[in-house]
């Protein structure tokens, strides 16, 4: 059994940097609901701090931040059951993260591609917050002593990198504090592409709309965009082996199997043989019927922020009780002195 001797607890985070995308929704949002649904405690964090690692204009990171809560709990996610927060509102993060700082290796943070990929060839320019924001992800984990994270594969590497801090924190202390988080990556859906590049996964930075499916495009603009998705000439293959080297037609596959919850080749058995063309209006109508309840739901509550700040603040207040005292137990363990906080 992965981490003997620490209790389950589930933690993940999403950036409110723009629009959740069906990406988002197939990929994480959907799996922290039925890990919620199936009793463990879960905490999930809109992670505020990791969005300023690049620009956000401050209107935009408030909108964006009510809005993705917004989604969290219009796609099931219910803030007594779970703990539903912003980041910044809990100290312990930042704090934990510049300790992990001066545990992570350059090497290390040398190696993670997601800074290559963004960066490019301008790391020079990038902010050292966005270089360092695995470190910041890793206390964001451990700061809950949380042992399962549910991602995207995408972010697998860097849960796999909040391992290798707790466990050289552990080391080079001689304790046993923080447990090895294990990522949780599961279903057809851990890799939604472009809908314009079967190559690109889906994102909300893409600078085209089209490429993407946000939870609250209407009905007619999600249609548009599956009809207007790239694919190639050829009708669905029988099989999933038919589907190797045609990245786009995976893609609109992989989709429909984890809207309808059904697997790659129960798609196929339905569609093998038939074209685009009556494939794609099939995708949009369970996309349709998906997403709609969704949207709805997102624009009642956005229509009362406060509420919203109030759930956000119950949240906090209940994420900062279990973080505060793992954290002043690092401090104990680093030896600072620590004689004008919280009483235990
Ligand atoms: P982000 O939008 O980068 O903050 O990602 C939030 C969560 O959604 C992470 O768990 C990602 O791994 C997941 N995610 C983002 N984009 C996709 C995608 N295209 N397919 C599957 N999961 C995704
Ligand atoms: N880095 C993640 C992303 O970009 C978001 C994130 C931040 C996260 N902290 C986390 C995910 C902790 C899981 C656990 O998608």
């Amino acid at each position: 059994m992965d981490n003997p001797g620490f209790t389950e607890r589930v933690f993940s985070g999403i950036q409110p940097s723009g629009n959740l995308t069906l990406g988002n929704y197939l990929g994480a949002v959907k799996r922290f609901v039925e890990m919620q649904d199936d009793g463990i405690e879960t905490v999930y964090c809109m992670v505020d701090l990791h969005a300023i690692t690049v620009w956000q204009d401050p209107a935009e990171l408030s909108r964006n931040t009510r809005e993705l809560a917004a989604g969290f709990m219009a796609c099931g996610l219910d803030p007594d059951r779970s703990i539903l927060f912003n980041q910044s509102q809990v100290s312990a993060h930042a704090e934990l993260g510049w300790i992990f700082n001066c545990v992570a290796r350059l090497g290390w943070m040398n190696r993670m591609t997601q800074f290559k990929d963004r960066a490019g060839r301008n790391a020079e320019r990038m902010s050292l917050g966005l270089y360092a924001y695995p470190s910041l992800m890793a206390a964001d984990i451990l700061v809950y002593h949380a042992t399962h994270v549910p991602v995207g594969e995408d972010q697998k590497q860097h849960v796999e990198l909040s391992r290798d801090i707790a466990a050289k924190f552990n080391h080079d202390f001689g304790v046993t504090f923080f447990p090895e988080p294990v990522p949780v990556i599961e279903g057809s859906a851990t890799r939604i592409m472009s809908l314009r590049d079967g190559t690109k996964k889906m994102s909300k930075s893409d600078p085209s709309d089209m490429s993407r499916i946000n939870l609250t495009d209407d009905a007619d603009t999600i249609s548009r965009k599956i009809r207007k998705a790239r694919t190639d000439a050829l009708p669905l293959p029988d099989s999933t082996d038919g589907l190797d080297g045609r990245p786009e037609a995976g893609n609109l596959v992989r989709i429909f199997a984890a809207l309808g919850d059904m697997s790659e080749s129960g798609v196929l058995e339905q569609f093998g043989g038939q074209p685009f063309s009556k494939f794609k209006p099939a995708l949009a109508e369970i996309a349709v019927s998906t997403l709609k309840p969704i949207s709805a739901e997102m624009r009642r509550l956005t229509g009362d922020p406060g509420e919203i700040d109030a759930i956000l603040g119950r949240g906090a207040d209940r994420a900062a009780a279990i973080a505060n005292p793992i954290l002043d137990q690092t401090f104990e363990i680093l030896g600072t002195v620590r004689s004008r906080f919280r009483e235990r």
